[in-house]
């Protein structure tokens, strides 16, 4: 189940106004969510006090959406908050990532989740990039692109064809016929290669250090970068990689740099695996991963650094919700 938000507001308390913004509001929910009505279960309504003509749930019902479940309730009066305001939760059993719709005055509400924006969070192995990056990604009701993860399919469906993975041209050919998926089920990010679900198996160890070689490929990275940039300008999204902020989209409106010790970030993917039962020795995940930066930082096409314009932030003594709490902070500085 997902839940699309919007909101809307009326220029007068009168029957018409109320049954014209609903229809413009759950219109354009449907279409730039391409839903069907029948996917619609619920939809909830609360207006601002001061609206009484009519009930949002009876105008939605006229115009067209009978089929679900509608409920209308009044919010509390407060102070200084908008006014003849009508706000919608659209519950929909549809796995997709909503796109919240804010139109009239109500757009003021929710900047964060109606202008397209992008979070760049780049970092070496253990960072805590992803944990962080899908958390904010919730936070905002954005998507959060892996871009690790599309690096990791391509090491996967090159490794399964028997392809030597330094071999470039072989792996480009493979990578430019891939059909590669990023899908949210349940809120969970799931890998979808050739239409099979890969998203454990390309988290293996063997498969890091082959996805670290395969994006070294300069035809591999300017394939994969287009692809993410064609994402990152249609929507909102936070994605976390190597080199979004210096090569995939220099011009992010944030940019972080995350990085630990390498004895932290070691710990922290050695308790990974453990908690997924996987027997590891930590010192050799140690070197590994070390022996994996140095190639991230050390290759010839976007390697892995700092951008100029990111803010560094150091993770090895922060929990996850110190991080996340201060890259809300600097990214609420400027919405
Ligand atoms: O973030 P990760 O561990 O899932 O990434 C796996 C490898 O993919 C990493 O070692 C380097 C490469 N990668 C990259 O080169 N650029 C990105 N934007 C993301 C990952």
């Amino acid at each position: 189940m997902v839940v699309i938000r919007g909101a809307t507001t009326i220029a007068e308390d009168s029957k018409e106004e109320i049954k014209l913004a609903v229809k413009e509001l759950l219109e354009q929910i449907v279409s730039c969510n391409q839903l069907r009505k029948d996917e619609i279960v619920s939809i909830v309504f609360s207006s601002t006090s001061d609206i009484h003509s009519f009930y949002p749930a009876k105008a939605a019902r006229e115009a067209g959406f009978e089929g679900c479940s509608l409920f209308s309730a009044m919010e509390p009066d407060i102070e200084g908050g908008l006014k003849l305001c009508i706000r919608v939760m659209v519950f929909v059993e549809k796995n997709i990532l909503p796109r919240h719709i804010y139109l009239r005055d109500a757009k003021t509400l929710r900047k964060d989740i109606t202008s397209i924006f992008n979070v760049a969070i780049d970092g070496p192995a253990g960072s805590g990039k992803s944990t962080v990056a899908k958390r904010l990604a919730e936070e905002y009701g954005i998507l959060y692109l892996d871009t690790g993860a599309m690096y990791r399919a391509c090491a996967l469906k090159a490794l399964e064809a028997g392809v030597p993975v330094d071999d470039e041209r072989a792996v480009f050919d493979i990578v430019r016929d891939i059909k590669l998926d990023i899908v949210y089920d349940n809120g969970a990010q799931k890998t979808i290669l050739d239409g099979a679900d890969v998203s454990e198996r390309i988290r293996e160890p063997k498969i890091s250090m082959a996805a670290s070689v395969v994006s070294k490929h300069p035809s591999v990275r300017m394939y994969m970068a287009e692809k993410q940039r064609e994402i990152a300008h249609k929507m909102s999204c936070v994605l976390d990689g190597r080199d979004i902020g210096t090569f995939v989209l220099p011009g992010a409106d944030f940019k972080f740099y995350l990085t630990a010790t390498p004895e932290v970030r070691a710990r922290r993917r050695y308790d990974e695996l453990v908690a997924k039962g996987r027997i590891v020795d930590f010192d050799d995940l140690k070197t590994e991963l070390v022996r994996r930066d140095e190639q991230d930082m050390n290759r010839a096409v976007a390697p892995l650094k700092l951008a100029e314009d990111a803010t560094l932030v150091d993770t090895s003594n922060m929990t996850v919700e110190e991080v996340v709490s201060f890259l809300k902070s600097k990214i609420q500085e400027r919405i």
